[in-house]
């Protein structure tokens, strides 16, 4: 990917405490190949949300950086405060449906820095998840109650329907 300037790598962090250092080694050592797989894995009618990782390895993945249709960077939803767009949150409210109907707890699918604004026109603008490593009990080891499918379900509706208050403006 040499000639790009769009790619985007991350690494696991190894500047934790003691504590993060063994959560990040026991629980997150494989993080980047289970988020490979997950994107691999995502149900059709929705994958087109979620930014492709194009490689992955215990230390590293690779992404790339979604842009609008002027050529520049797409921005994270937090960036602009609010959004005042149909076609946009039509769409989230698709992810959210496709991801409990599947039963997947994505947890970090809706969070203002996760998720991008892909203007793919002067209307049509569409979201971008970037970070979706995180799920159910093993994305949060010590929130216990997560085993419970109730508790998962809660946790995932209380972060949409935040989420939708935060930043739909319209
Ligand atoms: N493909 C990408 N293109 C542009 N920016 C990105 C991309 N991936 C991540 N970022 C930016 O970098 C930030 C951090 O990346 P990411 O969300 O993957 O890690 P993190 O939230 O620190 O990880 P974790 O949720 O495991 O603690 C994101 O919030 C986003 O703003
Ligand atoms: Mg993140």
């Amino acid at each position: 990917m040499k000639e790009h300037d769009d790619v985007c790598i991350k690494i696991v962090k190894s500047d934790f405490t003691f504590g993060r250092r063994m959560q990040a080694f026991f629980m997150r050592r494989r993080t980047n190949i289970r988020e490979l797989n997950r994107y691999a894995g995502l149900p059709e009618d929705i994958k087109c949300f979620f930014n492709p990782i194009v490689e992955a390895d215990t230390r590293y993945s690779v992404a790339r950086m979604p842009r609008d249709h002027d050529g520049g960077f797409s921005r994270p939803v937090f960036a602009y405060g609010g959004v005042s767009n149909r076609t946009f949150w039509e769409a989230v409210e698709k992810i959210y449906k496709v991801l409990f109907e599947k039963k997947l707890w994505y947890f970090d699918v809706f969070n203002g820095k996760n998720m991008f604004v892909k203007k793919e026109s002067d209307n049509v603008w569409l979201p971008v998840i970037v970070d979706f490593k995180r799920s159910g009990i093993e994305g949060f080891p010590l929130q216990v109650h997560l085993l419970l499918p109730s508790e998962k379900r809660k946790k995932m509706d209380r972060k949409y329907t935040r989420f939708v208050k935060k930043y739909r403006k319209d």
